[in-house]
């Protein structure tokens, strides 16, 4: 499951994601509301078929900026739906600046078990641009503060690509929660959106675009360096000292698995059906009623999960996919994978298929180049792909 909490401090100008600044207490309390009633309304629908929870996530936005009297009012709300404390895998995003030693007191009793800090760069110059807060002085102080707050599963997310960027930048980041002893570590590619305040300010000459060539030097730069480091490659974009600290909600989501999400912009994909809820905040603590449901064929289903074990896990099975989608499934991506043999993009071996480096770095094409699914929405929606075929 994943709930959407869409409010920030300040908008970063690189983010994307569904969130606002500037909100009141009222509003935030409206925002809540809302959300009782969407996972009121929509967990009466699974619940009868009494399904595992295996994880949940509250991401955002940014989560942590909830004050207490917010946070205890989410948790008396969930706490109505499910047994917090018996879900193994509980995450809540935060940013650095707005997690305090009492938040970190109450999400522990309330049974998270897992913290994932956007920390982006340690070099606060290139934060301060986006309108971000630097946080490479407050975060020893901020994992002490975690960990003795019984909290030991830590993830920090990197963002690197950002104008401005130093290679140098992007692997003192990776030293630095290296030596913090940071088990998990997301290394997220920038991804330039057209609604983003960064974008304004490239088209307007105020920001320069990092070339190419320098944004795979530095993702590069970052990978060897982690490798280097002995952290294992767990998915195409997170790295851990073991697999103990793989993210459940991750390998879920990109093994086909279902998810719920809840809130404003959140995802679900359950019964092979692809929903989104509203990006608009005021319709969604009006009224959620604007869904997008984008339902996908059995064959786009297989296409999707042959794309997401290629991206996301760098490799997939072909027993897996023949017990879950029957033995009919290897003709829909035949053609696909041997062209993908063939432009150096996939590894066959006996059993498996792997992502080659060049797969990894080009991987975005794989749905359009190589599998074409027969619903173009979900490439438009759900991947954000530009549908037309290369
Ligand atoms: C939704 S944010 C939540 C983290 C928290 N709000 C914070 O920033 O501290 C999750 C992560 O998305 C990543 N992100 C934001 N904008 C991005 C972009 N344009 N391209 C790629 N990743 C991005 C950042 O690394 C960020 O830590
Ligand atoms: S990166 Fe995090 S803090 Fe910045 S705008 Fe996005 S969600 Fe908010």
């Amino acid at each position: 499951m994943y709930i959407h909490i869409p409010f920030c401090k300040s908008k970063c100008d690189f983010c994307f994601y569904v969130s606002v600044t500037g909100t009141s207490e009222e509003e935030r309390f409206s925002y809540l509301n809302a959300l009782e009633r969407e996972i009121s309304v929509r967990w009466s629908v699974y619940a009868g078929k009494q399904p595992v929870v295996n994880s949940l996530y509250i991401g955002g936005g940014t989560p942590s900026i909830l004050s207490m009297k917010q946070w205890k009012a989410l948790a008396m709300t969930l706490t109505r739906f499910w047994d917090l404390r018996a879900i193994p895998e509980f995450t809540v995003e935060c940013n650095p600046s707005s997690t305090t030693q009492e938040k970190l007191g109450f999400f522990k009793e309330i049974g998270v078990n897992r913290l994932s800090f956007g920390v982006q760069n340690v070099d606060n110059s290139i934060l301060t641009a986006m309108g971000r807060e630097g946080t490479k002085d407050t975060l020893p102080g901020l994992l002490e503060s975690t960990r003795s707050s019984g909290i030991n599963n830590i993830n920090c997310d990197i963002l690197f690509g950002l104008p401005g960027e130093a290679a140098a930048s992007v692997v003192q980041s990776v030293d630095a929660l290296v030596e913090l002893s940071v088990p998990h570590i997301s290394v997220y590619p920038f991804t330039l959106q057209t609604m983003t305040g960064l974008f304004r300010r490239m088209v307007f000459k105020d920001a320069l675009p990092l070339p190419a060539y320098l944004r795979i030097a530095h993702y590069q730069g970052a990978i060897n360096r982690l490798l280097e480091w002995k952290y294992l490659r767990i998915h195409t974009a997170h790295f851990g000292i073991s697999y103990n600290y793989e993210c459940v909600q991750h390998r879920n989501y990109w093994d086909g698995g279902e998810i719920l999400g809840f809130g404003v912009s959140a995802q679900s994909f359950v019964d092979g059906c692809y929903l989104r809820n509203t990006k608009d905040l005021n319709k969604y603590v009006k009224n959620n009623d604007n869904i997008l449901s984008i339902p996908l064929s059995e064959k786009d289903q297989i296409r999707r999960w042959v794309f997401m074990g290629l991206t996301k896990k760098l490799r997939f099975h072909y027993e897996e996919m023949v017990d879950r989608f029957g033995l009919d499934s290897l003709a829909v991506i035949e053609e696909g994978l041997e062209r993908m043999v063939q432009e150096g993009m996939i590894l066959k071996k006996q059993n498996m298929a792997q992502l080659t480096d060049k797969g990894m770095d080009h991987s975005y094409l794989i749905p359009i180049r190589y599998f074409h699914f027969e619903n173009q929405d979900y490439l438009r929606y759900a991947l954000r792909i530009p549908v037309k075929k290369v």
